[in-house]
């Protein structure tokens, strides 16, 4: 069955959407989850829904001093889900070097120097999990998204060496990949677009959009014991969106 008790669990992007879902059901199923995020009213929300055995460290993880302080105070880990990440659709012609920085500090470089950071540091147990959420638009692009798409496919890469580097220490990395989930990135997705084309992108889901706790589940799954020969892997989850044969 499965069941989290006794691990400790760094969620960071805990503040909102996946996250923080994410954060409540690894309470839920007995992890003691450390929360992560910028917004400390928006942490303390969440932490309100959660049992005693959570703690919350504030971090800006695209600052390196704040990222640094938050591997300083975490225990020993035995896993760790970044979820933090933004989206920022771009033609590519406007592109300039501030984009790129932007984005990819938070969505690909503070992933590199969290995991470096704390393996350095020791504090991530022999049989850890980790998991790093990607898209669906690393393989598959859409309009304006070259940057996202960009960031999510070097974090997939980086992933893999993650796993193969860290396998003789039993540490697992993993990859979620989802297509459209109802979070606050949603509805910056949706105002992007005009309200018929939107409609008619989402009519494309078989399954329909998905929902944090769809994402929760599996990265769950990842985190605890059941999926210990399960390493370097993507998992798709797109509600059959790539089945479609009329999507554009
Ligand atoms: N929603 C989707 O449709 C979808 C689809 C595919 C992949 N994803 C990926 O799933 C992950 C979670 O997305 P979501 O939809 O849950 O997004 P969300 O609701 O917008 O949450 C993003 C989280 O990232 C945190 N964050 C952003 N910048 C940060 C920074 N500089 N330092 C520390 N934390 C930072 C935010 O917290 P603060 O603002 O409090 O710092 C927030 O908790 C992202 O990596 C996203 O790319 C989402």
């Amino acid at each position: 069955m499965l069941n989290l008790k006794g691990k400790t669990i760094l969620v960071t992007g805990a503040s909102s959407g996946i996250g923080a879902c994410l954060a409540k059901y690894c309470d839920e199923l007995g992890a003691n989850v450390i929360l992560s995020a910028r917004s400390n009213e928006k942490l303390i929300s969440v932490f309100s829904e959660m049992s005693s055995r959570s703690k919350i460290i504030l971090a800006d993880l695209t600052n390196e001093t704040e990222l640094q302080q938050l591997i300083s105070e975490l225990p020993q880990i035995d896993g760790f889900v970044h979820c933090a990440g933004k989206i920022q659709p771009f033609p590519i012609k406007f592109i300039k070097q501030k984009h790129i920085d932007d984005l990819f500090s938070i969505n690909l470089n503070s992933a590199i120097l969290l995991s470096s950071g704390i393996l350095k540091s020791k504090k991530l147990n022999q049989g850890a999990s980790v998991v790093f959420i990607s898209s669906i638009s690393a393989e598959f692009p859409y309009m304006g998204g070259s940057l996202y798409s960009a960031s999510k496919s070097a974090l997939e890469s980086f992933a893999r060496s993650f796993a193969l580097e860290n396998a003789p220490m039993k540490i697992r990395a993993n990859i979620v990949s989802p297509a459209l989930v109802k979070t606050e990135m949603f509805e910056q997705t949706k105002s992007a677009y005009d309200e018929a084309d939107f409609e008619k992108f989402i009519s494309q889901y078989p399954l329909g959009v998905g929902e944090p706790q769809d994402v929760a589940n599996t990265i769950a799954f990842l985190l605890s014991d059941l999926s210990k020969w399960i390493t370097g892997t993507t998992i798709r989850m797109d509600g059959g969106l790539l089945l479609n044969s009329k999507r554009d």
